[in-house]
């Protein structure tokens, strides 16, 4: 009889080792799935994201093919690389995501939801914040290239006063 539990140890462990790392939610989900399991809006990023990386300090790192311009109720600058804490209904973004206030580029610094059923998100951007429908953020938009802003961004990392 003992035999029985010893000979299911090899395979509990293999069961471990090949089938959990497939269960890890990073690992299998796509950003829209994460940002939704959180809370947020599925469409805070662009459809042009290339890959994500989230760990389990919800450190989010997001990965674009270029920087580019996405058109929400405003105009919002991606960089190539964009990180962020996530934690439920919050992305603290850290770097990389800036958005046209009158004629202004300033950088996205915190994106949250308060309360879900008031179907509001907020922004803040430093010396504003902004109370956004949900509806703004339903799907990922198309990213377009900044085309001649690449040439400024390129000397200035990325547009925004990312030093404030
Ligand atoms: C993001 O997370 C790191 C480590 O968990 C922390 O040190 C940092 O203060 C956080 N940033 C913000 C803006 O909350």
């Amino acid at each position: 009889m003992s035999l029985i539990p010893k000979s299911n140890v090899p395979l509990f462990l293999l069961l471990l080792i090949f089938i959990l790392p497939h269960i890890g939610i990073a690992e299998e989900s796509s950003l829209v799935e994460v940002l939704r399991n959180h809370g947020l809006p599925a469409g805070l990023f662009p459809q042009s994201v290339k890959s994500f990386k989230l760990d389990q300090m919800g450190h989010l790192e997001v990965h674009l093919d270029h920087p580019c311009l996405a058109q929400y109720e405003t105009t919002v600058f991606f960089n190539t690389v964009v990180k962020a804490n996530l934690s439920f209904r919050q992305l603290k973004v850290l770097d990389g995501m800036s958005r046209e206030e009158l004629f202004l580029w300033l950088p996205v610094k915190d994106i949250f939801v308060l309360d879900p059923s008031s179907g509001v998100i907020l922004i803040d951007i430093g010396y504003a914040l902004k109370y956004l429908a949900f509806s703004h953020f339903d799907e990922p938009p198309v990213c377009r290239s900044p085309n001649g802003l690449a040439f400024l961004m390129g000397g200035r990392k990325g547009i925004g006063f990312s030093d404030q």
